[in-house]
């Protein structure tokens, strides 16, 4: 299977084999991943409810390789947000506490393909943790480089996979420049370079068609940082479009908390501020490195940006958890967004908008006890 995936570069069009272990190209530019990905929902439709039932999608080529704890076909359900019924996909109830495992898995299968034993990632902690946790799962070698002020439970549950925990002081920034240092010579497992991260949340599309029973949603609503989740599913759709599975791709609406925006920024070709500390420490990314493509796939739907305040995010947050579910502030920001979507963009009364929770709220206890301890 998948003899034809090909590893392009996109800033020169280099082409490399798909088992080439590298992350990016000779010329220093990213790699995008181009194979024939195959849906058949008839026969999806039999399989175990995990994302692995979409396997002629996810180019890893034996079934020997795959790293997976079933994750995945996370549940949809209904939530009322200014006054409209929206679903929001669950993926917080994740392994790991959030939907980064979807990445993982494909990536850490990837990575085991290759025959690779020892990988490098950086990330503000979530990701960490997913590819702490696919490492330890494949008995692979883990570093993983975080800003030295990351949430202690994030910390706690990347050293308890038995990652090596490498913390960087100073901003995200400074963090993705030390590991750059370290991947000279090693597998960077990264989310947001290595295309194969990708395919693992594409399956996110996937599964909200089959949960809307083979319909695509008119707006799908999503943080974004470094825009692993939102890429993901941009290609998910496309896929389905191309299949010949739905007639457009859903409207993509992106958050960025006010406070870190440079995406948000570029799309009204304002000049983007210098970031400031936020809540939303999931998706406070200054400098993303696929910014140019997150933006076409914004534009290319006709979606938009939204930014959301620190006092929005809060509030988000305590009307969330009184709603019974306990969310990361980054996931909360995406509530907000919601709100603020339905409240200026006014979609029609009978649109279906998708929004994700994307990360559990024991992962910020510290955060919740300065916001809600007495
Ligand atoms: C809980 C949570 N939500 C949203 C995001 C944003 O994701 P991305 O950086 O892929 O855009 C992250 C990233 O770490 C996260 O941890
Ligand atoms: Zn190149």
């Amino acid at each position: 299977m998948f003899e034809d995936a090909r590893l392009i570069c996109v800033d020169c069009a280099a082409e490399y084999s798909a088992d080439e272990p590298i992350w990016r190209c000779r010329c220093g530019g990213m790699l995008d991943l181009r194979f024939v990905s195959r849906f058949d929902p008839a026969e999806v439709a039999r399989r175990r409810p995990t994302m692995w039932r979409y396997r002629e999608a996810i180019p890893i080529r034996d079934d020997a390789n795959i790293v997976s704890m079933d994750e995945g076909f996370t549940p949809l359900i209904p939530r009322e947000i200014a006054g409209r019924s929206i679903l929001v996909k669950q993926e917080q109830l994740f392994q790991t506490g959030s939907y980064k495992d979807r990445g993982a898995s494909v990536l850490i299968s990837k990575a085991k393909e290759l025959g690779v034993r020892r990988v490098v990632e950086d990330s503000s902690g979530n990701a960490g943790c997913a590819i702490a946790a696919y490492c330890a799962a494949a008995h692979i070698e883990c570093h993983i480089y975080v800003p030295a002020d990351t949430s202690p439970a994030k910390l706690a549950q990347i050293v308890a996979y038995g990652a090596e925990l490498h913390l960087v002081p100073g901003s995200r920034s400074d963090t993705a420049r030390a590991v750059l240092e370290a991947a000279e010579s090693e597998y960077y497992a990264s989310h947001s370079w290595n295309p194969f991260f990708f395919q693992g949340t594409k399956t996110i599309a996937y599964e909200i068609y089959e949960q809307l029973d083979g319909q695509r949603p008119d707006a799908v609503v999503l943080p974004v940082g470094n825009g692993t989740l939102l890429l993901g599913a941009a290609i998910g759709f496309a896929e389905l479009r191309d299949a010949g599975l739905i007639d457009r791709l859903p409207r993509l609406i992106a958050v960025q908390a006010e406070r870190c925006a440079p995406l948000a920024a570029r799309f009204v070709e304002q000049p983007v501020v210098e970031p400031q500390p936020t809540l939303a420490e999931g998706i406070a990314i200054a400098d993303p490195i696929r910014g140019p493509q997150i933006l076409d796939a914004v534009v290319q739907t006709g979606g938009c940006f939204i930014t959301v305040t620190e006092d929005e995010i809060v509030e988000a947050l305590k009307q969330t958890a009184r709603a019974a579910q306990y969310l990361v502030p980054s996931s909360a920001a995406t509530l907000a967004e919601v709100a603020r979507y339905i409240e200026t963009q006014n979609p029609p009364e009978d649109a279906t908008i998708v929004s994700v929770y994307t990360g559990h709220g024991l992962k910020s206890t510290e955060k919740m006890m300065r916001l809600f301890g007495s």
